[in-house]
């Protein structure tokens, strides 16, 4: 495997020197070094990081993708029951087959199942006491108040959300991980949760709140579970994505070149068919699972405000480095499946 990604990314890019820093060494052996460094101490090294941007943009993706084949032997799956239940459902072999299917070729799939309404409204009113930053500089704690919004996004404390039962039981929930464990092809590791209100504070489209289209990049391979804990309709920032998008060589090289950058709508355009172009509205406790490498955006609402809740899984902490999640509240039943589950929690540290 190693060999055959070297022969792809020489054909695909050539020898690309980070003249600056270490002259003579290609982005690939920048980002191999940076691996290695990685497994002794857990930290990425930030030429690593810019490398992972620079292969993705150079080999439109090829490099990340063939990588992660090469995490996944390391990591193999672990074998799980015929059947799973979970909040979106019960899930046969044959069920899973088919939304890793579906996800591989759209990057996205939305679930019938929602969450039901009881959790929705704790989770909401969780939200609208729990701390949170807005930019921008992310500093002061506050809370949300819709009434009165102060900024675009409000962004919920980490470490705060880790720590709320019912984000630890959909975290560890056994349907959304075994999504996360086919489609990365490896047993997951639980990144980090995240949780914001989008509000019309600013009427026009903000880069602080993403809501222009980019792709996410700070890890080899990810999949995020998105949750609408309120209703989402047009008016109030739907989730946007380029069907497709995801996929290796599905990006048009001219917009690479722009490299880590936001891009306006009118710039995607002449490459997608605007069939391509989805906008995912839902009443709240909608669920659906995506690849942020697709172009996506948040769309810039109009009125109201929207209240998200997210789960990241990853097949390595390589590339960026997030701290560490510290848990201090835990259900028997999350401390035993992270017991149970190493890979899964990697990330966690119980601090009691
Ligand atoms: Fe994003």
């Amino acid at each position: 495997m190693k060999e055959k990604l070297k022969k792809v990314v020489k054909k695909v890019i050539g020898k690309i020197t980070n003249r600056e820093e270490k002259p003579n060494l290609s982005q690939e052996e920048i980002f191999r070094q940076g691996y290695d460094a990685f497994l002794k101490t857990g930290q990425t090294p930030h030429d690593a990081f810019m490398a992972n941007i620079n292969l993705f943009c150079s080999t439109n993706g090829v490099f990340n993708e063939a990588f992660n084949d090469e995490l996944k032997l390391t990591n193999p799956p672990q074998p799980v029951p015929e059947t799973l239940q979970g909040i979106a459902g019960t899930y046969t072999h044959n069920d899973f087959i088919k939304v890793n299917q579906e996800l591989n070729e759209k990057g996205y799939v939305h679930f019938e199942k929602k969450l039901s309404k009881e959790l929705c409204e704790r989770l909401y009113n969780y939200a609208l006491n729990a701390p949170a930053r807005i930019p921008p500089d992310y500093k002061e704690i506050i809370k949300f108040n819709p009434d009165k919004p102060l900024a675009e996004i409000y962004r919920l404390d980490i470490q705060d959300l880790v720590n709320n039962a019912d984000i630890q039981q959909l975290m560890i929930d056994p349907v959304l991980v075994n999504f996360a464990r086919n489609y990365l092809g490896c047993e997951p590791i639980f990144d980090f949760p995240a949780m914001w209100w989008s509000t019309a504070f600013k009427k026009e489209a903000s880069k602080e709140a993403a809501q222009l289209y980019h792709f996410d990049l700070d890890r080899v391979k990810w999949l995020k579970i998105f949750f609408y804990i309120n209703e989402v309709t047009p008016e109030n920032g739907p989730h946007c994505y380029i069907e497709g998008s995801h996929k290796p060589n599905a990006k048009p090289a001219e917009l690479l070149k722009r490299a880590y950058a936001r891009i306006p709508d009118e710039d995607l355009k002449p490459y997608y068919k605007p069939e391509a172009f989805k906008v995912a509205c839902g009443e709240a406790g909608s669920m659906f699972i995506g690849d942020t490498k697709a172009w996506h955006k948040g769309m810039a609402l109009k009125k109201g405000h929207r209240l998200v809740l997210e789960l990241e899984y990853t097949s390595s902490l390589f590339v960026a480095n997030y701290p560490k999640l510290e848990v201090v509240q835990a259900s028997a039943g999350f401390k035993e499946f992270c017991a149970k589950n190493k890979t899964f929690a990697t990330n966690i540290h119980f601090k009691n």
